[in-house]
């Protein structure tokens, strides 16, 4: 599939459920946001039926998202459903990791290959701060289990927040000296209540992340890309089993190079991360309509599909979704 700006578009975003156990300070607001009633969200046959659809398309990526997609009930069963879609040749998810040490064997076995994990402090009080609550040792036995699962590449998100873990990339860069996992540190977007809130330097560039690594000696090389299909670029410290990525999503343009389309948990189709713009195949998948009608969903999606984001231009304007409802 291309899209007007003649970028292939493989790649789709697949959230499962606007849930989440944890409250992350940048990605939800202190009072939560609405929960959508059950009968709002995709059932597991539906988000089979569009899946099958964006295949056929050509759609070969499918990452499946949240909330915390591993708090939606029958998740295993939907990997498996997933897994058995033929033409599908890379099925991932993101998680915070807190459910993922019990899970990952049964996960793996349905057909899940590779997750990337939310883990933005190495301090187990900070951690708790950040994510209103969580346990790190959770997330640890997580990284543990998918490693032991054979889950492989195991990447970790970290979104620098000046101020606030801007003082632990070293730490995090230093983790993939002793640990095969690919640590990747992300620019903060401005997206619905996640702000800055004022903060002076509360935002971090690529730019002084890679300064931060070299004041402290750390020199990453460039390396070929880690298996995935995202917008990091990573380097690799000398003698590490695992890699460091930088997701420069304001500073670096890599919206030229973008590859996908996100279905949110109550079955909307977005062309971009960014803007008001929304399909709802939902509404016409339960008035009955055909797989070729929303094939033409799909199409209509992409003819629309913008060439970049506004975040950089218009970083204050409201977005009708949080994050967690787009799923990253
Ligand atoms: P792989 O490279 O396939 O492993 O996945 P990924 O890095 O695209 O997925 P992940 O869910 O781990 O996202 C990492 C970060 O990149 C998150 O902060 C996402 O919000 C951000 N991100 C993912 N896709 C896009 C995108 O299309 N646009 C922008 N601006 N940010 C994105
Ligand atoms: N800016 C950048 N990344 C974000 N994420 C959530 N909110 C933001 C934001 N405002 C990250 C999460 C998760 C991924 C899907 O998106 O940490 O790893
Ligand atoms: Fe693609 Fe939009 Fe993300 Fe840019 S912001 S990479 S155009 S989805």
């Amino acid at each position: 599939m291309q899209d007007r700006w003649s970028r292939s578009i493989d790649y789709l975003r697949l959230s499962v459920t606007d849930r989440c156990n944890l409250r992350c300070r940048y990605c939800m607001p202190e009072e939560g946001v609405r929960r959508l009633a059950h009968e709002q969200i995709l059932r597991l046959e539906e988000l089979e039926r569009l899946a099958r659809v964006a295949v056929r398309l050509g759609i070969r990526r499918i990452r499946v998202t949240g909330g915390e997609p591993l708090v939606r009930k029958g998740i295993v069963p939907l990997m498996a459903r997933l897994a058995g879609i033929a033409g599908l040749d890379d099925l991932a998810m993101t998680t915070n990791g807190i459910l993922l040490g019990a899970m990952a064997p049964e996960l793996k076995a349905a057909g899940l290959q590779r997750v990337n994990i939310s883990m933005d402090s190495l301090r187990p009080e900070r951690f708790r701060a950040i994510t209103r609550g969580g346990a790190i040792d959770a997330v640890w036995a997580g990284i543990d289990g998918a490693l032991a699962a054979g889950l492989n590449p195991i990447k970790l998100n970290v979104v620098v927040i000046g101020g606030f873990n801007d003082d632990e990339l070293v730490d995090f860069a230093r983790l993939t000296l002793v640990r095969p996992i690919h640590v990747r540190f992300i620019e903060w977007m401005p997206m619905g209540a996640s702000r800055c809130s004022g903060i002076p330097g509360c935002f971090v560039g690529v730019g002084q992340m890679e300064q931060t690594l070299m004041e402290a000696g750390l020199r990453p090389e460039p390396v070929s890309p880690v298996r995935g299909a995202g917008p990091a670029a990573y380097r690799r410290l000398p003698g590490a089993l695992g890699t460091i990525g930088f997701i420069g999503a304001l500073s670096q343009h890599f919206c030229a190079a973008c590859n996908r389309l996100r279905l949110t948990a109550d079955g909307h189709l977005r062309p971009c991360l960014d803007g008001p713009v929304e399909f709802d195949l939902k509404g016409l998948l339960r008035l009955g309509v055909s797989d070729r009608q929303l094939a033409a969903i799909f199409r209509r999606a992409l003819a629309v599909k913008p060439a970049h984001h506004e975040m950089i231009t218009e970083p204050w304007k409201a977005h009708a979704r949080q994050m967690s409802q787009i799923g990253g």
